[in-house]
């Protein structure tokens, strides 16, 4: 019998992160340059459900019931195995004798979106494997569950343009909106390098909000409303009026405590490189930044990154 593959994107979080957790529209674009890709093989030793990371060196093992193994707290056991736990549980169907392998070049914890393109890409080959027919709305349904359990909070923004692999302007709650792009538009992508868990981020901004709700709506509210500028933009095919609202939406995440001296920096060396804007994207207090750059700055403000300290810096065309 042939492998079951199945694959999910990373993604990026042009505006409105954070904001969209509270109500506020976000715009997200897929990452095809990042990938997780899961494969998946009969075990005919018929000993269960298997699954190896090679990535980070770990296997795990379910024999007969998910139960002995659920730990909420185990990342590992979240990343790899619940969203597995989760779909077999909602199809109703029983443990399957299988053998999973899993591979991602997306950074953990960096904003890029690895555990729902992890949960997307498991649940993906373990539909197949069995044989069923899965939908996108079905899948992405799911992913949200996997996603609550890493995040807490998440607004559904990360599982929604992982799983439908398009470009979507996302409201909490409402059907994925896809939108056009008017002209392609090139991005440079840094990290940080730091390891932030959007839980928390997203725990702090709540609690910011909770305190000083006077103070953080119309920060809420003005991040709302560049998101729908920038869709008008990008639409539009106007890709030079993206730049100042990128840098006006970083400012805004400053102040909702999110961002840390070295997004800052980042965006500062951009921008002095001949970016037209940058910001942090995701949960912030580390992961990545994006720059907004023409095709020919691209190399020069790639290279002015590495400089600053990112530790990964690639180019993505956005089209
Ligand atoms: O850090 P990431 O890639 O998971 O992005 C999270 C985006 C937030 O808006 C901060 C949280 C959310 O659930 O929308």
């Amino acid at each position: 019998m042939q492998p079951a593959r199945a694959h999910a994107p990373g993604k990026i979080i042009l505006f409105g992160e954070h904001a969209v957790v509270h109500g506020q529209p976000a715009i997200a674009v897929p990452l095809a340059a990042v990938q997780t890709w899961a494969e998946a093989i009969p075990d005919d030793f018929g000993s269960g459900l298997t699954v190896h990371a090679p990535d980070v060196d770990r296997t795990l093992h379910v024999a007969d019931r998910f139960e002995a193994l659920a730990d909420a707290s185990d990342p590992l056991y979240n990343a790899l195995m619940f969203p597995l736990q989760l779909a077999l549980n909602a199809w109703n169907a029983p443990l399957p004798d299988l053998a999973i392998t899993v591979r991602s070049s997306i950074p953990i914890a960096s904003g890029l979106g690895s555990g729902a393109a992890l949960a997307a890409a498991l649940i993906r080959a373990l539909a197949l494997a069995l044989g069923r027919s899965l939908s996108n709305e079905a899948l992405n349904a799911l992913v949200y569950e996997v996603e609550k359990r890493h995040h807490g909070n998440p607004s559904g923004v990360d599982n929604t343009v992982i799983v439908y692999a398009r470009p979507v302007f996302f409201v909490r709650g409402m059907p994925p909106a896809p939108f056009t792009i008017g002209a392609p538009f090139t991005l440079v992508v840094a990290d940080t390098g730091v390891n932030s868990p959007t839980r928390l981020t997203v725990a702090d901004v709540g609690q910011l909000y909770d305190m000083h709700p006077d103070r953080i709506t119309p920060i809420f509210e003005r991040i709302g409303a560049i998101t729908c500028e920038a869709r008008a933009a990008i639409e539009a095919g106007q890709i030079a009026a993206l730049g100042p609202l990128m840098s006006e939406n970083h400012a805004l995440l400053r102040e909702l405590t999110v961002s840390s001296p070295e997004l800052n920096e980042l965006c500062a060396a951009a921008l002095s490189a001949g970016a037209s804007g940058a910001k942090l994207s995701g949960g912030g207090r580390g992961g990545n930044m994006i720059a907004l750059v023409t095709p020919d700055r691209a190399p020069v403000v790639a290279r002015a990154l590495q400089e600053a300290g990112a530790t990964a810096v690639f180019v993505t065309t956005v089209a």
